[in-house]
């Protein structure tokens, strides 16, 4: 299993390349899965979860090439044309939990669909829950049955009915599986409490490309009117606005001065507030984000919500920099159910670090100093490199595929600015 070595202490200089989301691309390798005609994506990250998704639409017999010459700019043509088996097993969906995102649009334009129950996960119980009650609200029957969700229409229907859909909370991913399956369904739907997250707008985007007929993406409120079939088209995946703020996280905390390309500051005005009130310089320019920080910073309270609030996938990162910050800072995180589980890592970093339920009040301490730590889900992975950059001596992090799952070449991308960071075997 791959490990990651980092001798901490060096500041970050230099410019780095913000890839493709991962939580954007996700959905859209998805939506191609609503017409038989080909989509071209391109900017899509180089990581885990793209090859997993890749491999699941495959398995369904949808023809997947890489265009030549992609370079960093990851590009497929994808054509779902040729698909025969509208399921996502077991094996593929219990490594990604996104692969739920398949539900709606093979419901939508095949009529039916087995995709398999998530699991568990280790940052909560993450339900499916509101998934199942969104497309059922369009008529879909489904069942649960040997830990598939089992869908199909009605006896006699042709379509999805559209529908208005509440859900009892913000669901990212959920409110993504009603706005593709809305859009072949006949009639409106309308969803209300809709994620707002950048990745929506973006999805949106692509669809109304594809033929879709969608207003208020970005809003709460989205309303869709339903068409027979959509077709192809080409759409870039927006820049990762998680991998934005991991960057001007790490160097906030190491010090040092950044150009972040394609970062775009206004998909995280809560993080890049939070970075200015503790003392980094953080700057939109032409293309990209610039961050200069020097000493120990000021440590910041936050609570994480739904965007335009805190995002939890930035919540560890954060506070691995609040960890050698000056004073004291309560970091609430209010989305999912165990999401601190970095925390006991960064305490064999030497961090100062209390947990009562939902809150972790960090006490910012002078230095880190290196250790052996384990990695336990994607963005715990990232926190501890954030750590591991800063601490005195050797930090060896285990279990990084949690890592390559959600960042592309990471490494790579922070050698290129100037850590002492390797890939050990
Ligand atoms: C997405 C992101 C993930 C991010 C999360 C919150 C993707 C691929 N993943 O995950 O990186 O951390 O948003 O910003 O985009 N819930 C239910 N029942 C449901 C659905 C959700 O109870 O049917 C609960 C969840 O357990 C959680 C909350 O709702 O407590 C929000 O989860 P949700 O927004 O659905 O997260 P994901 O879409 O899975």
């Amino acid at each position: 299993m791959d490990k990651l070595l980092i001798r901490g202490g060096r500041q970050l200089q230099g410019e780095v390349y913000i890839s493709g989301a991962k939580n954007a691309a996700l959905p859209e390798l998805c939506a191609c899965l609503l017409t038989a005609e080909p989509v071209i994506l391109s900017n899509l990250p180089r990581l885990q979860d793209v090859n997993t998704m890749l491999k699941l639409i495959r398995n369904m017999g949808v023809d997947v090439q890489h265009q030549a010459g992609a370079g960093r700019d990851g590009r497929v043509t994808v054509n779902a044309g040729s698909l025969t088996t509208p399921e996502a097993p077991y094996e593929l969906v219990k490594t990604m939990r996104a692969s739920v995102l398949a539900l709606g649009p093979l419901l939508a334009r095949f009529g039916h669909a087995r995709v398999s129950l998530p699991g568990g996960c280790a940052i909560g119980s993450r339900p499916v829950d509101q998934h199942i009650k969104g497309l059922t609200a369009m008529g879909a029957e489904i069942v649960v049955e040997h830990g598939y969700m089992i869908a199909k229409l009605p006896q006699g229907w042709t379509r999805l009915k559209g529908a208005r859909i509440a859900t009892d909370m913000v669901t990212v991913t959920g409110t993504e599986n009603f706005l593709m399956a809305a859009c072949l369904a006949e009639g409106e739907t309308i969803l209300e409490n809709a994620a707002q997250e950048p990745e929506i707008p973006d999805l949106a985007e692509m669809l109304i490309k594809m033929g879709a007929k969608i207003e208020g993406h970005g809003t709460s409120r989205i309303r869709i009117q339903g068409v027979e079939k959509l077709k192809g088209c080409e759409h870039q995946v927006v820049a990762d606005r998680i991998e934005t703020g991991t960057f001007l996280c790490a160097v906030a905390a190491t010090g040092g001065d950044v150009l972040l390309r394609h970062g775009r500051v206004e998909h995280l005005e809560a993080v890049v507030e939070k970075l200015r009130e503790a003392g980094a310089t953080v700057t939109e320019v032409a293309d990209g984000i610039h961050v200069q920080s020097q000493g120990r910073l000021k440590a910041q309270s936050f609570r994480t919500t739904e965007y335009p609030g805190f995002p939890t996938d930035m919540q560890a990162q954060f506070m691995a920099l609040n960890s050698i910050s000056h004073g004291t800072a309560k970091v609430t995180e209010t989305i999912f159910e165990n999401r601190f589980m970095h925390v006991n890592e960064m305490v064999r970093l030497g961090a100062n670090i209390q947990i009562d339920g939902k809150v972790a009040l960090v006490e910012g301490v002078e230095k880190l100093s290196g250790a052996t730590v384990m990695a336990t889900d994607l963005r715990a992975s990232a926190s501890l490199v954030i750590a591991g950059l800063v601490a005195e001596g050797e930090t060896l992090i285990d279990r990084i595929y949690h890592l390559d799952r959600g960042y592309d070449q990471m490494e790579t991308k922070l050698r290129g600015l100037g850590a002492d960071i390797e890939r050990v075997k």
